[in-house]
């Protein structure tokens, strides 16, 4: 009797390890806590005072310096994966082989090759992996997907997506080495995702040619000439069905990021703003403490964010994730291994367009 009761109380909750200790493990902790079906168990990272700070901030036990030793305890059943984006494939395997199921951040590797090998070591493993794309359960882009799939603006004809803001934090998305580019597989990656999901009809309706236009890193960039991979780009995603999307990721929009959405169909339009649709207008004269990600200062107007991890979309997707592990089921279209592999084929086929100046034909 005993046993039956301990064996579903094991089915009713998961344990989880988060590798990386900073910004991204940030949303990913709190949103596992607001399930109430996941504990975090463990946290790994290189870094003895971001490691002891964030296991003391969220109560974790269990600390590594090196993420495999952590792989070696046998009850964590889902390793979130929030470390630097060149060592995503290396962590990624390492999991797999460890019999994990794994949440990994955006973008799924910084090559193709990568992106292929991870998917790869998941399947030969029997473990799921996880495609991070948080704007595919942003509340109001799942709302406007809703919209788009009940017929409301007719065919979809085209699409403008973007994340954009001033620079980013970390030190490993600065370098194009640990990167895999700059800001356009670190930000351009969640519009591309996105409209993968929003068009692609599960792979029915592939894009089939892109363009990409980039200004270069380092002395090229506009803004951050300390940054090797490029601070301004853009993409143009053409599909089999002929729709068109127009995908954005910058560094060099000040104010707060931006991410917004524009959807253009035969009977409609849709507009949505993701990060200053706050229902809060404030007038300070004195500034407070935070209004929304990456905004440098809180005078004047502004639109602070309610819910920022909420609304754009970590806390219902790593719930998501936990219900998908405890029932064992595998992720829907645009957050399955393909999906990350099909984001890094996209975003190198736009590098590649801007590298030669041609439209990239493929299949993704
Ligand atoms: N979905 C999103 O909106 C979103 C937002 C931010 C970051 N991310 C992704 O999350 C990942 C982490 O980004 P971040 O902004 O948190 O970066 P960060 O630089 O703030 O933190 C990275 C952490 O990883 C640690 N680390 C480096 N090498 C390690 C190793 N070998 N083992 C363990 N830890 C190691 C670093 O010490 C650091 O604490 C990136 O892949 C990024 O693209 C996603």
């Amino acid at each position: 009797m005993t046993g039956t009761r301990s064996a579903s109380r094991a089915k009713e909750r998961i344990r989880v390890g988060i590798v990386g200790a900073r910004f991204a493990a940030e949303f990913h902790c709190d949103a596992y806590g607001r399930t109430g079906r996941a504990e975090v168990a463990a946290v790994a990272d290189i870094d003895e005072a971001a490691l002891g700070a964030f296991a003391r901030k969220w109560n974790i036990r269990e600390t590594f310096a090196d993420y495999r030793r952590m792989l070696e305890r046998d009850d964590i059943d889902l390793v979130s994966i929030c470390a630097p984006n060149y060592l995503h494939m290396e962590m990624a395997v390492a999991v797999a082989g460890a019999g994990k199921h794994i949440v990994c951040e955006k973008p799924l590797a910084t090559t193709v090759e990568d992106a292929r090998r991870v998917r790869d070591a998941c399947r030969r493993a029997g473990v799921t992996l996880f495609y991070a794309e948080d704007w595919i359960f942003a509340p109001a882009l799942r709302r406007t997907c809703g919209i788009v799939s009940e017929g409301a603006i007719g065919e979809v004809l085209f699409v403008k997506a973007k994340e954009v803001h001033n620079g980013t934090h970390s030190p490993y998305a600065k370098d194009a080495r640990t990167c895999g580019g700059g800001c356009l597989i670190h930000l351009g990656v969640h519009p591309i995702g996105w409209v993968l999901h929003l068009l692609g009809r599960e792979g029915a309706n592939p894009v089939i040619e892109v363009v990409g236009k980039a200004n270069g890193g380092a002395a090229r960039n506009y803004v951050h000439k300390d940054n090797t991979g490029e601070d301004w780009a853009l993409g143009v995603m053409k599909f089999a069905d002929g729709q068109h999307a127009l995908v954005e990721g910058n560094y060099v929009t000040v104010g707060g990021m931006d991410d917004k959405v524009e959807i253009y169909g035969t009977e409609g339009r849709i507009g949505v703003d993701l990060t200053f649709g706050s229902p809060i207008s404030v007038y300070s004269r004195r500034g407070y403490s935070y209004a929304v990600e990456k905004a440098d200062n809180t005078l004047g107007w502004t639109r602070p964010a309610v819910d920022e991890f909420f609304s754009l979309g970590y806390v219902d997707e790593i719930a998501y994730f936990v219900d998908c592990v405890i029932e064992g089921r595998a992720p829907h279209w645009g957050v399955s291994a393909d999906n990350g592999v099909a984001c890094v084929e996209v975003v190198d086929a736009m590098y590649r367009s801007d590298a030669v100046g041609v439209t990239v034909k493929g299949r993704w």
